[in-house]
């Protein structure tokens, strides 16, 4: 069964295909609308009006080239929520008239449970916790004993992405600015003691910006500082993982969201899970952030409820993860 997948929740219009019988993805490719001053949203609907032919060409290059057709494909999948509305309607047209072309049932999936499911395809397991940090969110989340989807934990103010990006702003060192931070804290051992906050198995992160604002003007070496944000936030969300995992009786970890990418992080979650004989794995940085794959993927997931009735397939810009799509 080979399943395509349309992402376009936010910045990114993405395409994938995935090849359920051979576990694959064949086809993951994307533009990108770069928000550097945040997100113009008449820009943004600009961006993805003006470049979503880009990625369907692509699309028919490898087609062309591995002998494959839309005749190949079983089910069409789109991002329906949650997300920016100018977006979400974007992807939402194009599946549609895939889907009406070439007669093939629709399905519209939750971004979020995308996020983590893709998770799941590529590490093989069964009922991790999962923590999902990207730029906006920070939350802890894991099945519930229905089998539903729930939030265990999460930030009660700005999201761990946001922070970091915050913080290299304040640096100059451009955005998104999570790769420059782990590149600074590489260059010191040297831990200056930060302020966190844990509320049961929240977090808050405004304070510690504060903090490091003032460290900043106390002239702190920048690298210490960036080392130091990073061993204290990290060893923040390892704490109140490993207590949701303890709630839970979990047994298996994965980091979803940009901020996976980094490698400190990924250190700590498998100390963490070293110590409780829990099992982490991670996974490709491509398939971590917006892409069409995950979509594709979330697609199978929910392939029961799929159609040839485009109808009901409006966009959902505010479901969550609890929603029933
Ligand atoms: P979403 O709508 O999925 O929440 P987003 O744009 O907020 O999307 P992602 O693209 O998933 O988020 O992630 C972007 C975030 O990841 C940025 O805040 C960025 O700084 C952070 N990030 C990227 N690489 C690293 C890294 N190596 N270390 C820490 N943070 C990183
Ligand atoms: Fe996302």
């Amino acid at each position: 069964m080979i399943i395509l997948g349309i992402e376009g929740t936010a910045h990114t219009f993405g395409i994938g295909l995935i090849d359920i019988k051979k576990d694959k993805v064949l086809f993951n490719e994307k533009v990108q609308f770069k928000g550097d001053e945040g997100m113009d949203l008449r820009k943004l609907s600009e961006f993805h009006v003006a470049n979503f032919h880009l990625v369907l060409d692509k699309l028919e290059v490898f087609f062309e080239n591995e002998k494959i057709s839309f005749k190949d494909i079983e089910l069409i999948s789109f991002s329906q929520g949650p997300g920016l509305g100018n977006s979400l309607k974007i992807a939402a047209l194009v599946a549609k008239t895939l889907s009406l072309k070439y007669k093939i049932p629709i399905v519209g999936v939750n971004h979020i449970k995308s996020h983590l499911e893709i998770g799941k395809f590529f590490t093989k397991f069964k009922d991790p916790m999962f923590l999902y940090v990207s730029g906006v969110n920070t939350q802890i989340i894991a099945k519930d004993e229905f089998k539903n989807y729930r939030v265990y934990g999460e930030t009660e103010d700005i999201g761990l992405g946001n922070l970091i990006d915050s913080f290299a702003r304040l640096l100059g060192l451009g955005f998104p600015g999570g790769l420059a931070i782990e590149e600074r804290a590489k260059l010191s051992k040297n831990y200056i003691p930060l302020p966190f906050t844990i509320k049961g198995m929240n977090v808050s992160f405004a304070g510690l910006y504060s903090n490091l604002k003032k460290k900043l003007n106390e002239e702190y070496d920048v690298n210490d500082l960036c080392y130091s944000l990073q061993e204290t936030c990290f060893a923040t969300m390892m704490e109140v993982v490993e207590r949701a995992m303890a709630y839970t009786k979990k047994k298996e970890f994965i980091i979803v969201g940009g901020v996976a990418s980094n490698k400190r992080l990924s250190e700590m979650a498998r100390e963490m899970c070293k110590l409780r004989s829990a099992k982490y794995d991670s996974f490709p940085r491509e398939y971590c952030v917006d892409n069409g794959a995950m979509i594709a993927y979330q697609g199978y997931v929910d392939r029961k409820r799929a159609s040839l009735d485009i109808k009901n397939l409006k966009p959902t810009p505010y479901i969550t993860i609890e929603s029933q799509i």
